[in-house]
């Protein structure tokens, strides 16, 4: 799996000479780095050796048993704040059950789930869009 780490580097849209330099391109990011390694390896290495301050948005598409433990690692690590967006794939099948009650039943993320099936299949699948809401929940006074 690779983590992309893409620098908020962006036009901003209300600077007319922003839009007239980059046109219809204004929000692409000018620098992307691919890290390439395993998730429990690299999150802990974001901050310091990537620079990276919080995420905006994290895709979770790799071994399901490991959603829950790299949520939790990107937690501990500080790496997620109010508004990162968690999308999970293959949240039912094969699934992520222990992720799932994690996020549903933290307190600590506002959850949606879009159901889906396995590709070219009918096995009903789903993704869920957990988005952090910071800590403070019941569980985590
Ligand atoms: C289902 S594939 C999805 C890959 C990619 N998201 C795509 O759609 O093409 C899962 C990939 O995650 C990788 N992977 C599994 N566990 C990982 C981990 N802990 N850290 C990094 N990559 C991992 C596997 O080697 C595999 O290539």
């Amino acid at each position: 799996m690779q983590w992309r780490e893409t620098h908020r580097a962006f036009w901003r849209p209300s600077t007319p000479t922003a839009h007239r330099r980059s046109g219809p391109c204004m929000w692409a990011p000018r620098k992307v780095t691919v890290v390439t390694g395993a998730s429990q390896d690299i999150i802990p290495q974001l901050k310091k050796k990537y620079d990276v301050d919080t995420l905006d948005m994290v895709f979770l598409d790799h071994w399901k048993d490991r959603y829950l433990p790299d949520t939790l690692l990107l937690e501990e690590c500080g790496l997620l704040r109010k508004g990162t967006v968690l999308l999970a794939d293959n949240v039912i099948t094969p699934g992520a059950p222990n992720f799932l009650a994690h996020v549903r039943g933290s307190g600590r993320f506002e959850c949606t789930h879009f159901s889906s099936y396995m590709e070219y299949t009918q096995v009903v699948d789903g993704l869920e869009k957990a988005v952090y809401m910071g800590p403070g929940s019941p569980e985590q006074p």
